[in-house]
């Protein structure tokens, strides 16, 4: 058993083939960037075999972007960087991080790993390992087969023995192989010593290449693996898609394994950090994202769009709202069609309604906001009502400014308030007033002008036809 093993992710190459300005590494997937999905895969191989890993990156194109990226997220398995300034090939790119760090030659193990390969999951390069220790090969390279070939390293066997041969550097008869490098390998570092140093790049790409160090006289094995997919590597936006659904699918079933029932799940998007708990339903067309967290038995309607945002149990977040940065507590309703931003923070028992946007507010308990209603830099107290086209006129211009209201409190429909304004427990606003001075507890306020009726008046203003 090693206690050690150098894991090596190259991620220095420029993704040209991509056509876009973010480096491949930081391509975004699921909520999260590729290399996220290669450094958990490891981590989770390390934790499950109990083999500490020294995780190393080749990095080039952008790459203070891509450290920067790499550190805030897995400061605590200690990156280190080795800058490959000119790609010239992954041969090229395993020798920097060895001559940059020597130590690296002590660990008995080296995995070296794509950063533009993140379905291979934990399973995998457990196997490589139990094979090379069973084995006593000194390298071993995860092939697969598939239909179309095009693109990867072809495995070429003589007799036992094989070599990878390039796509660029294929022959007619090479180009038909169907067992391809997958890119993934486990060394033991003595053999990359032995032989790293003797890369060339007499090649058709004119590259030091990494496969070269499968040659046939040399002590080496490949391990096959069966499905293709999780190998998939994204060199383009077609591939970066094709991992994305795969990606999707896994999480949604791991989400369905655990007791959430999915509707349609070919249209649900879930993030991979969202957790949602058993006993909760997804409609069609929902999208949750970020750090949003669902607890148990609530129920998302369809086209529902929440971001970043915490939804207690009981809660129905009905079709086509949007949520972002929201905390709702137990048993709310939320829509259809509402729109809650960031700081919404909603107690238990509450229902907001359909065209009701909330900013920066706090409800209490109990509080209803049925109808086409704004609510910005507020605060409201338990079991109050608010009616239909209620505003907060909390923005000067300049400034935003608080409003509060009580509890069991009732404001009528089509009122504004001009904040910053204080209304107060068991106050009582009528219908139609624009608010600008405090209401006390238990006061009833009204604010709009008196009603004038002229019996008969109404056929000077009718247009007839
Ligand atoms: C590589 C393999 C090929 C295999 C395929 C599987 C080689 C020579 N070829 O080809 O046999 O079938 O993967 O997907 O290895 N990189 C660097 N520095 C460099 C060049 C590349 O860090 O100088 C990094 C890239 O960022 C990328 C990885 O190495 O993460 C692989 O490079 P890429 O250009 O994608 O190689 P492929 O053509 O896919
Ligand atoms: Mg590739």
């Amino acid at each position: 058993m090693a206690d050690k093993m150098n894991t090596v992710i190259l991620a220095a190459g420029k993704g040209t083939r991509l056509k876009i300005n973010t480096p491949k590494p930081l391509c975004p997937a699921l909520g999260k960037k590729l290399v996220d999905f290669v450094v958990e895969g490891v981590s989770n191989f390390s934790n499950k075999k109990n083999v500490k890993i020294i995780l190393g990156f080749v990095v080039g194109h952008e790459r203070e972007k891509v450290e920067r990226h790499i550190t805030a997220n897995f400061a605590h398995l200690n990156p280190t960087y080795a800058n490959q300034e000119q790609q010239l090939g992954t041969g090229h790119a395993l020798k920097t991080y060895f001559d940059k760090y020597p130590s690296a030659w002590e660990s008995e193990f080296t995995l070296v790993v794509c950063a533009d390969t993140p379905l291979i999951v934990e399973d995998v390069y457990c196997k490589l390992y139990d094979e090379i220790i069973t084995s006593g090969a000194d390298a071993i390279c995860a092939t697969f087969t598939t239909a179309d070939p095009t693109g990867y390293g072809r495995i070429e066997y003589e007799k036992s023995a094989f070599r990878i041969v390039e796509e660029k550097d294929t022959n007619e008869e090479q180009k038909k192989i169907n067992e391809v490098n997958s890119a993934l390998y486990l060394f033991k570092t003595s053999h990359i010593k032995n032989h790293i140093n003797n890369l060339d790049d007499n090649n058709n790409s004119g590259e030091f290449y990494l496969t070269d160090l499968f040659k046939p006289d040399m002590n080496v094995r490949t391990m096959q693996f069966d499905d293709e997919k999780q190998f998939l590597g994204v060199n383009n936006l077609i591939q970066l898609e094709e991992v994305e659904s795969i990606l999707r699918i896994r999480k949604l079933n791991q989400l369905m394994l655990g007791g959430v029932r999915v509707l349609n799940s070919s249209s649900v998007y879930v993030e991979q950090e969202v957790q949602v708990e058993a006993e909760c339903v997804l409609y069609p067309h929902v999208s949750l994202h970020g750090t949003t967290r669902i607890k148990a038995g609530s129920i998302i309607e369809n086209g529902a769009v929440i971001k970043n945002s915490l939804i207690d149990e009981g809660v129905t977040i009905k079709a086509y709202s949007y949520l972002e940065g929201a905390d709702i507590s137990k048993n709310c309703a939320i829509g259809p069609m509402a729109r809650l931003r960031e700081g919404t923070k909603i107690a238990d028992d509450c229902k907001i309604g359909n065209f009701v946007e909330t900013k920066k507010v706090n409800l209490s308990k109990g509080v209803k906001v049925s109808h086409l209603s704004y609510l910005g830099d507020a605060e409201v107290g338990s079991n109050t009502n608010i009616g239909c086209g209620f505003i907060t006129c909390n923005y000067d211009g300049a400034n935003k400014h608080l409003t509060q209201i009580g509890k069991d409190s009732f404001i009528g429909s089509d009122c504004q308030v001009i904040a910053p304004i204080k209304i107060g427990d068991e106050a009582y606003i009528g219908s139609g007033s624009t608010i600008n001075q405090d209401v006390p507890d238990g006061s009833f306020a009204i604010a709009r002008q008196r009603q004038v009726t002229k019996p008969d008046m109404a056929k000077r203003f009718i247009k007839k036809k």
